[in-house]
């Protein structure tokens, strides 16, 4: 193991060890605030608990009101602004679009709704009533807020704003590609259970549009370069709005047990991953119930074709297998 993975494997022992302690120091906070309600509740007349009860009630409406109010905003205004690139169905099995409508459900969950981060998100092409809404529907569809664009993206913005993320792209996108809010950033739609090459990068080819990869293989780390939908859009909003260098988001936004450390700390650090979430994330945007909520949501359709794994050998952790690497 060289002297940059041993460095890295380190920090993401610590940034792991961190957000474990995140997630328990949330918890006592809630198990707390449930005791000092409970205790406030029980010195209360029947009637003051009453009024009491019904004023939360009615502050947790506008609350709900205005969280709606920022989400809309966020969906007309924001400044990071993503589309997924639904151009690719034709190229999916039916179970990888069951797996697509999963990922996006990650991106609302994990990303979009949090009205602090600012988020325009498009799909696109999806017209209403459209097969895949179907796949859509499993994974709470009616409660995402996102545009549905009824044309593909290269019919909807002007092609000069247009950055198309792909694995396979020559040039690393870099934090300047960020810097200019009316960029929209294309990921594509796509869960390939084999890895089928270029797909994003001969569309942008076609299309003349300028296309970026993440710079994976400059960073001293052996993991998979191809990465899931909701992970290419945490890494961008990481950087747009948590100031990350491009190198930190993709270091937090990769679960441990998907980085090749062949060392006794990274089992470890993997091992504390895989117990409380299956695909824990670093990323302090992302809460830590985020990926609970999504593991509940993968044991109600067991259907999973996320990137095809591979036991590598040498290191006993699971290494995601891509076509010829
Ligand atoms: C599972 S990947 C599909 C890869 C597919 N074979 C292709 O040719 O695009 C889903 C999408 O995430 C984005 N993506 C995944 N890894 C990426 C990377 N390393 N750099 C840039 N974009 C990436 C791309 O937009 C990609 O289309």
């Amino acid at each position: 193991m060289s002297k940059a993975q041993k460095k890295e494997a380190k920090r993401a022992a610590h940034t792991e060890r961190r957000r474990l302690k995140r997630k328990q120091d949330n918890k006592n906070k809630r198990l707390a605030r449930q005791e000092a309600r409970k205790n406030i509740l029980s010195g209360m007349t029947r009637q003051e608990r009453q009024e009491y009860i019904n004023n939360e009630r009615e502050q947790e409406a506008q609350e709900k009101e205005r969280l709606e109010q920022r989400l809309a905003d966020n969906l007309e205004h924001g400044n990071l602004h993503i589309c997924i690139a639904l151009d690719f169905m034709d190229d999916m099995s039916p179970r990888e679009k069951n797996s697509l409508a999963r990922q996006i459900q990650w991106v609302w969950n994990d990303i979009v709704r949090k009205p602090e981060l600012k988020i325009k998100l498009d799909l696109a092409p999806f017209a209403a009533g459209c097969p895949f809404e179907e796949d859509c529907r499993r994974f709470g569809f009616v409660h995402w807020k996102m545009n549905y664009r009824p044309q593909s993206f290269h019919e909807e913005y002007p092609m000069e704003r247009v950055v198309v993320l792909s694995p396979d792209a020559e040039t690393a996108l870099t934090q300047a590609d960020l810097q200019d809010d009316r960029t929209v950033f294309v990921i594509g739609g796509i869960v390939d259970k084999t890895v089928k090459r270029n797909m994003t990068k001969d569309l942008a080819d076609q299309l003349q549009a300028c296309c970026r990869r993440l710079p994976i293989k400059e960073l001293a780390m052996s993991m998979n370069p191809i990465l899931n939908i909701n992970t290419v859009a945490e890494i961008l909003a990481d950087v747009k709005f948590n100031g990350a260098t491009i190198n930190d988001a993709i270091v937090r936004a990769i679960p441990p047990r998907k980085v090749n450390l062949p060392d006794r700390q990274s089992r470890k650090l993997r091992r504390a991953g895989e117990e409380h979430s299956p695909e824990s994330s670093s990323n302090p945007l992302i809460s830590s119930n985020s990926f609970s909520d999504s593991s509940s949501e993968e044991s109600e359709v067991p259907v999973d074709v996320d990137a095809p794994v591979d036991v590598d050998a040498s290191a006993g952790v699971d290494v995601p297998v891509v076509d010829g690497q």
